[in-house]
């Protein structure tokens, strides 16, 4: 127990949910934060904005297998599970959840989330299933704590889009905020995969951010979409990137292609390093009332 440190720990949904139970009774409002651990100043951030619009935060840390394909890194990804705890000890969180995979997935668990289109395109084309997961442990993680906020990041933007939609569809009543990409002085998107990258990989990485900046500012200017999205493949492999598997602008929500900017859009855009998907976008206003 750290009691010490004023930090819970639940290891069920039960315990969870009693604890819950409690706060809100006592009309306390409850935030939480999912993640696989292996937490960052990027996670950080996100128990500190949820702490502004809730009286307690629990984070979550569960490596969730499902959302992994077979030939991911779900055995590799890390679990510096005590350097998490010590981190969280010097943030405004109440509580962690810390479910082993027998709790989350007994062996006769058979349902799964499904979100349609937007689970299929961009992130889905590429991990197939990979949404599913994502849904599914997330329905499950808010009705276990039946928090009345959860926090997600703008860094997996489809991640986000997806959410909303489950949350709304099934009327699970949480509300969702989104909190900002924190990135490397050089501009990389915080990501607990950029461990994976050696000198060389980490030195090509902040091209992304640049270029996708690049991007932005000629979309602005009046830039033709197509051939801006063919340009930033052009840069993105000329800087060392091995492969892009997308670089493209889309509807804020729907995440459908846009032909022009004259409307707010995400310029969403992944591209491998030494054998790492690196993600990353912006949005993109247009400039002049457009
Ligand atoms: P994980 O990759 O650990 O991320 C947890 C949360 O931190 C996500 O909402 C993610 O968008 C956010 N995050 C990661 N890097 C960030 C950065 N640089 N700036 C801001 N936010 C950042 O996303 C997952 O875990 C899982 O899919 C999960 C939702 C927990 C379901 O298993």
């Amino acid at each position: 127990m750290d009691e010490a440190k004023g930090l819970q720990q639940f290891r069920t949904p039960g315990e969870m949910r009693m604890a819950v139970r409690a706060w809100q009774a006592a009309g306390l409002r409850v935030g939480l934060v999912p993640t696989m651990g292996a937490l960052h100043a990027g996670h950080l951030s996100l128990v500190e904005r949820i702490a502004e619009v809730v009286d307690r935060v629990i984070v979550s840390i569960f490596v969730n297998p499902t959302q992994f394909g077979p030939d991911e890194d779900f055995a590799a990804y890390p679990r510096p599970i005590a350097r998490d705890l010590a981190a969280l000890a010097d943030q405004p969180a109440d509580a962690v959840y810390l479910p082993d995979a027998a709790t989350m997935y007994p062996e006769d668990f058979s349902t799964s989330v499904q979100v349609g289109t937007l689970g299929k395109i961009l992130e889905g084309k590429f991990r197939p299933g990979h949404f599913e997961g994502v849904a599914t442990v997330v329905t499950k993680l808010l009705g276990a704590s039946r928090a009345d906020v959860a926090i997600f990041g703008e860094k997996d933007y489809q991640q986000l889009v997806v959410i909303r939609r489950l949350v709304r569809d099934l009327d699970l009543g949480t509300e969702i905020l989104a909190a900002p990409i924190v990135r490397e002085p050089d501009g990389l998107a915080l990501s607990s995969r950029n461990a994976y990258l050696d000198a060389q990989a980490r030195a090509v990485a902040p091209a992304l951010y640049r270029t996708l900046c690049a991007l932005k500012k000629a979309a602005q200017s009046g830039g033709e979409l197509r051939a801006l999205e063919r340009e930033g493949v052009r840069r993105l492999r000329e800087a060392g990137f091995e492969a892009v598997d997308y670089c493209t602008f889309r509807d804020p929500e729907t995440l459908q292609e846009i032909s022009r900017l004259d409307r707010p859009a995400r310029l969403l855009a992944v591209a491998r390093l030494a054998g790492t998907r690196l993600l990353d976008n912006l949005e993109v206003v247009p400039i002049g009332g457009g």
